[in-house]
């Protein structure tokens, strides 16, 4: 995304200062089109909110037709924060706590219900339903519960995003699930609803996510002869976006598997409603990093240390995700990357953070020649960057800005501050 982006983001780190999140949001815009055109209504589409928890970037997204999936009462907090109502929230998780579950169901009491709770277990189960009679939920305003499934599948994907995987702690067995619905159909103020699944992260091919898509059918289909509100089938999110030239199936690839897998259920057994949380596949393409080069220095090749890494974009030391470094300043100047992948004002370098772990290392990459003071972008880095950052090694959070059409930069979220530290 970076083509015709290098001013204006040369401009906010003159006025923000480095290192810098910039969210460009004709990106952001063409990525949501994507996604809607890929699943129109009648699916039902919510943002994940892990994958980018800034509230402006959140309300933005609300705007392009997306609700909000979240995992805790924070993420529930800017959801809310971003103008969404509770009808429009979407909460499940594996690490809800009593706290959250009944904030949840005081919602409910409320006449504010959620859009839906997916539950993680047998046990939250018997908490939900425990809190619930306490709270003596009426039927007229009730909760409805989607059951997360283990869809006990091989996503092609690295094991540390391969949540659907039989071995992952994530959600129930069948007959988990089975259970946890019988025990919570018994509760006035309880309506259950369907099954939630979530298959992994960056899935490189659909074979994995078809599967689930079949076996959480099945459970749908198995569950719906008796209990006829249970009509919800919510897919999760997994689309990939890779660095350029790493082929990927996109949204609609996978839109296509459904239509097959519905027709083969009885027409009475179907789910009517579908739904998706992507979150990677909105934002990541939007998303920069901006950063200053510290230190160039010649370790048996170019070594660039940067201001900033893995505190504001721990994908790569965690699980070796590659993110393109370019260059928006050589020697002081403002540099423009050409089309030419073999441009040679491009030379080979290392590209290091800044933080005491030998980890926090950005790759190779080709460069033009740089000094102290240049300004570089990392790309893709709208996903799982702001939202998984640290103020790790006495570092405030950084600033967000929004990029319009016409090149302009907007504040978004003002730097951490030095007293909040400590
Ligand atoms: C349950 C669930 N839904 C949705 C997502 C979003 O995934 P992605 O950003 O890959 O679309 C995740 C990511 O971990 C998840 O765990």
């Amino acid at each position: 995304m970076i083509e015709g982006l290098a001013g204006p983001l040369r401009a906010a780190a003159r006025r923000f200062g480095t290192p810098l999140y910039a969210t460009d949001l004709a990106t952001l815009h063409a990525a949501a089109d994507g996604v809607r055109a890929a699943f129109p209504d009648p699916w039902l589409r919510s943002f994940s909110l892990k994958a980018n928890d800034v509230a402006p970037i959140v309300a933005e997204i609300a705007a392009l037709g997306f609700d909000a999936n979240v995992v805790s009462a924070g993420e529930w907090a800017v959801a809310r924060r971003a103008g969404m109502p509770n009808a429009r929230i979407t909460f499940e998780g594996i690490g809800k706590t009593d706290a959250e579950l009944g904030a949840a169901i005081r919602a409910a009491v409320a006449g504010e219900p959620l859009k839906w709770l997916a539950v993680e277990s047998l046990d939250e189960t018997r908490a939900v339903v425990a809190m619930v009679r306490r709270a003596g939920l009426a039927p007229a305003s009730p909760l409805e519960l989607l059951f997360r499934l283990n869809p006990d599948v091989t996503p092609e994907t690295i094991a540390g995003l391969a949540v659907g995987a039989q071995a992952s702690k994530f959600g129930m067995t069948a007959d988990e699930l089975t259970a946890a619905v019988a025990l919570a159909n018994t509760v006035p103020g309880l309506v259950v609803r369907g099954v939630h699944l979530h298959v992994g992260s960056q899935l490189r091919a659909i074979d994995a996510w078809r599967d689930a898509a079949r076996r959480g059918l099945a459970v749908v289909a198995l569950l719906r002869g008796s209990l006829p509100r249970f009509d919800t089938l919510d897919l999760g999110g997994g689309f990939p976006v890779l660095p350029a030239g790493e082929p990927a199936p996109d949204p609609a690839r996978f839109a296509r598997e459904l239509p097959e897998l519905v027709d083969a259920i009885p027409a009475d057994r179907r789910p009517t409603r579908l739904a998706i949380e992507p979150g990677r596949a909105l934002v990541a393409r939007a998303g920069v990093l901006v950063g200053r080069v510290l230190h160039v220095r010649d370790r048996g090749g170019r070594q660039v240390v940067l201001d900033t890494g893995m505190t504001e974009l721990i994908r790569p030391a965690l699980y070796g995700a590659r993110h393109e470094v370019v260059a928006l300043t050589s020697l002081g100047r403002p540099f423009e990357r050409s089309a030419d992948p073999a441009d040679p004002r491009l030379e080979p370098a290392t590209v290091e953070g800044p933080i005491c772990e030998s980890t926090d290392h950005l790759g190779e990459h080709r460069l033009p020649p740089l000094r102290r003071g240049d300004l570089v972008a990392i790309l893709d880095a709208g996903a799982y960057g702001a939202s998984l950052s640290s103020t790790y090694n006495g570092r405030p959070r950084p600033p967000q800005v929004l990029i319009g059409a016409d090149g302009s930069v907007r504040l978004a979220r003002a730097r951490g501050r030095l007293a909040a530290l400590g």
